[in-house]
């Protein structure tokens, strides 16, 4: 119910302005209720504290001594950095972030209940600060194997392969906790697109460098931490699975895998797992 209302709510907030950006909104996302007569909301880039007008935000960035996301950086490499924020030790920024996200994010609800969740922010890094480019969170604990919850590019920074590196991300997460994964469902289109993507790239590549090796599908598992329902869909909406002498095989056919990997799109920017510098939750 909770959620069919919010589908029908209209959109509250049209704009919101955060770090050097205006950024036009796409949902509606539940603000506490004295936010409901404002158009435009001012974010903290750092503390993502929201206030309803500049002056305040103003006033805001000559005390807020926070110049990155609270929390461990777990990862660098050149500008980019990734934090890991505990919404348990950091109860409001968890909270400000996903009243940010549900701007953007449609079919899902949001979570009040962030002490549950672990938040990694990437960010560019220069001179000012580390400014947020897009996050995704995780559960702590996920019956489901989930490992990702929700997954956001900041519009200003959509279309550069941000996304793909976030994907990329949780899954050497996974790798590290020995664990395979899967983002929780529903996927929104991009959503969808973007593991399409990766997916396809990841599964396609280790099929072109092992020929036809008989490789199966829990062997691909085992070595990109994405579950098993997932490698087999992807292979299966590629077309790559075929009945041969009434087994199951993979094709390995190198100029079918070019094609797809041609139609994969691009890379996205890399993870460089000997720069990711963490210990799974306990
Ligand atoms: N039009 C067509 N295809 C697109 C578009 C678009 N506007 N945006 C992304 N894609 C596809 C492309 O295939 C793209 O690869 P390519 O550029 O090589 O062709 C691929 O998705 C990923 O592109 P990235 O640049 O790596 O991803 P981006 O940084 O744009 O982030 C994301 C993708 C996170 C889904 C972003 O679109 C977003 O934040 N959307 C709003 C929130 C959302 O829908 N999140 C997912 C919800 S599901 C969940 O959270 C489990
Ligand atoms: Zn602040």
């Amino acid at each position: 119910l909770r959620e069919h209302e919010e589908f029908t709510k209209v959109k509250n907030i049209a704009k919101i302005e955060l770090g050097r950006y205006e950024i036009d909104t796409w949902y509606f996302s539940p603000f506490p209720p004295e936010y409901n007569d404002c158009l435009k909301l001012y974010f903290c880039e750092f503390c993502l504290n929201f206030m309803k007008r500049k002056e305040q935000l103003q006033r805001h960035m000559r005390k807020c001594d926070l110049k990155h996301p609270p929390g461990d950086e777990i990862y660098r490499n050149g500008t980019l950095s990734m934090f890991e924020v505990d919404g348990k030790k950091n109860k409001v920024y968890g909270q400000n972030l996903c009243y940010l996200a549900k701007l953007f994010l449609d079919h899902k609800t949001l979570y009040y209940d962030v002490d549950l969740f672990l938040f990694y922010i990437l960010c560019e890094c220069d001179d000012r600060g580390c400014h947020m480019v897009g996050y995704f969170s995780k559960e702590k604990h996920s019956e489901e194997s989930y490992n990702l919850a929700c997954i956001l590019t900041l519009p200003p920074y959509q279309r550069k392969g941000y996304g793909k590196f976030l994907i990329a991300f949780s899954y050497e997460l996974s790798k590290k906790e020995g664990k395979v994964g899967t983002p929780e469902r529903p996927l929104s289109d991009l959503g969808l697109l973007s593991y399409r993507g990766y997916w396809t790239r990841v599964l396609v590549e280790i099929l072109k460098k092992k020929h036809n090796n008989n490789i199966s599908i829990k062997d691909l598992s085992d070595m990109t931490a994405i579950k098993t329902d997932d490698v087999l869909n992807t292979l299966q909406s590629l077309d790559l699975i075929q009945y041969r002498k009434g087994v199951h095989a993979i094709c390995a056919d190198a100029k079918v895998l070019d094609r797809h990997l041609k139609a994969a799109g691009r890379g996205g920017l890399e993870v460089d797992v000997s720069k990711l510098i963490w210990t799974p939750y306990k």
